[in-house]
């Protein structure tokens, strides 16, 4: 057995959590301690390269630029993989609040990209259930949460011949819950409190919701997908503050006789006043919204987005800009395609030849596009294609 990791807050140290996330003396969170503490692997070029030649793409953008940066045993799916045996997704939300933002996207639109890359089947777990409990929210506007953003998700363009969404408020029962308590027998309160931190405060729905996120990582949770694949290998493409679930789910699965699931983990998309954390829910301002007019995003970069320029032109062109610390141009890294032209950037506004104005003008362009383009694919999605994602049924051509 692994030992647990204690998430108890240290004053002023680096918390990365399901529910807290913040830099060691609001300072910038430090990954490689990070991926030390947990115990996850980095995702080194020759990783990167062997997804590119298994699939025959080029990797994903956030592949190929660290924002998907640690695994577990993505090595081992790899390696199946390329002997021919296939693994299915799984990923989630927990439906918390209306409107998404980008660093909500990045999960989706990379899984999206596993899905195609790969032509393997999808899970989505949407947590009304866990929102209800954390936050202040009713049942009821839990589960209408859930569907709102179902329309999010189904908009990142996920193949509904090989995707099935569930929220738990509707979907446990059967096979799924028998796995929730098969699991809830193998963790110790004493356990959960050293994972996830836990005390005696806490509501005994907080202290019972782990198995949930955990058995959507296997098949035998889903009889009507995975009936004649019970030993499907499972991948998780999930932002790195979801690891203590998995770190969980891992240490069980050999007791039950089941699979270790694998997981991708990214970083933080960060806030627009600087890179200390994740974004908060509660600051509009913090934030690019995918509700967000192409107004709201230029008046947002501008004022808000956090510039290693210099304070002055003349000390700008003399010293260039700090990109350790520079919102604009961290965003492109994350949503400008082009390598070369980034590559332009990089070494331009470095150098002081290129000022903020020029790189935030670039970012509210790419931005503008993204999210109108967002907007548009939302519009499309009908109540019935909900249903149809979120109908329990089976996925014949799957794995084709
Ligand atoms: N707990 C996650 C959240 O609050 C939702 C979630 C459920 C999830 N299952 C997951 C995220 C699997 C990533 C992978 O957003």
């Amino acid at each position: 057995m692994t030992t647990p990791v204690t998430e108890q807050k240290v004053e002023g140290d680096q918390v990365v959590n399901p529910w807290e996330v913040s830099a060691k003396d609001g300072g910038k969170i430090d990954y490689d301690k990070l991926i030390e503490k947990f115990g996850c692997q980095r995702i080194d070029q020759t990783l990167v390269d062997r997804v590119e030649r298994l699939t025959s793409r080029p990797a994903h953008i956030f592949l190929r630029r660290g924002v998907f940066f640690a695994h577990r045993d993505f090595i081992e799916i790899m390696d199946l993989y390329e002997n021919g045996k296939k693994f299915y997704l799984y990923t989630g939300r927990g439906p918390s609040s209306e409107a998404l933002h980008l660093g909500h996207l990045v999960p989706f639109m990379f899984t999206k990209y596993l899905q195609d890359a790969f032509k393997v089947p999808l899970v989505i777990q949407l947590t009304d259930d866990e929102k209800c409990m954390w936050k202040n929210l009713s049942v009821e506007e839990c589960k209408r949460l859930a569907r709102e953003n179902a329309k999010d998700i189904i908009a990142c363009g996920f193949d509904i011949t090989r995707t099935f969404i569930f929220s738990d408020f509707n979907f446990i029962g059967g096979a799924f819950y028998e796995n929730m308590v098969r699991v809830s027998k193998c963790v110790t309160f004493n356990k959960v409190v050293g994972i996830f931190g836990f005390t005696n405060e806490d509501h005994i729905g907080k202290i019972s919701f782990p198995p949930v996120q955990a058995v959507p990582s296997f098949p035998s949770s889903f009889p009507h997908l995975f009936s004649n694949t019970k030993n499907l290998r499972c991948l998780i493409p999930c932002a790195i503050d979801q690891d203590p679930y998995f770190r969980m789910t891992r240490d069980v699965a050999p007791r039950l006789g089941y699979n270790k699931p694998s997981l991708i983990e990214s970083s933080f998309f960060p806030a627009l006043q600087g890179e200390t954390g994740k974004m908060s829910a509660s600051d509009p301002n913090s934030a690019i919204y995918v509700t967000d007019s192409s107004k709201d995003i230029k008046n947002k970069i501008n004022k808000y987005a956090f510039s290693g320029g210099q304070d002055s032109i003349e000390n700008h062109r003399k010293f260039g800009a700090n990109l350790e610390v520079d919102i604009p141009y961290k965003y492109l890294s994350f949503f400008l395609d082009d390598d070369a032209e980034l590559e332009h950037i990089k070494t331009e506004y470095g150098a002081g030849r290129m000022l903020t104005g020029e790189v935030k003008k670039r970012l509210i362009d790419v931005l503008s596009e993204l999210v109108e383009r967002h907007r548009r694919a939302r519009a499309a999605v009908t109540e019935e294609m909900v249903d149809a994602f979120m109908a329990v049924r089976p996925l014949p051509n799957m794995f084709s």
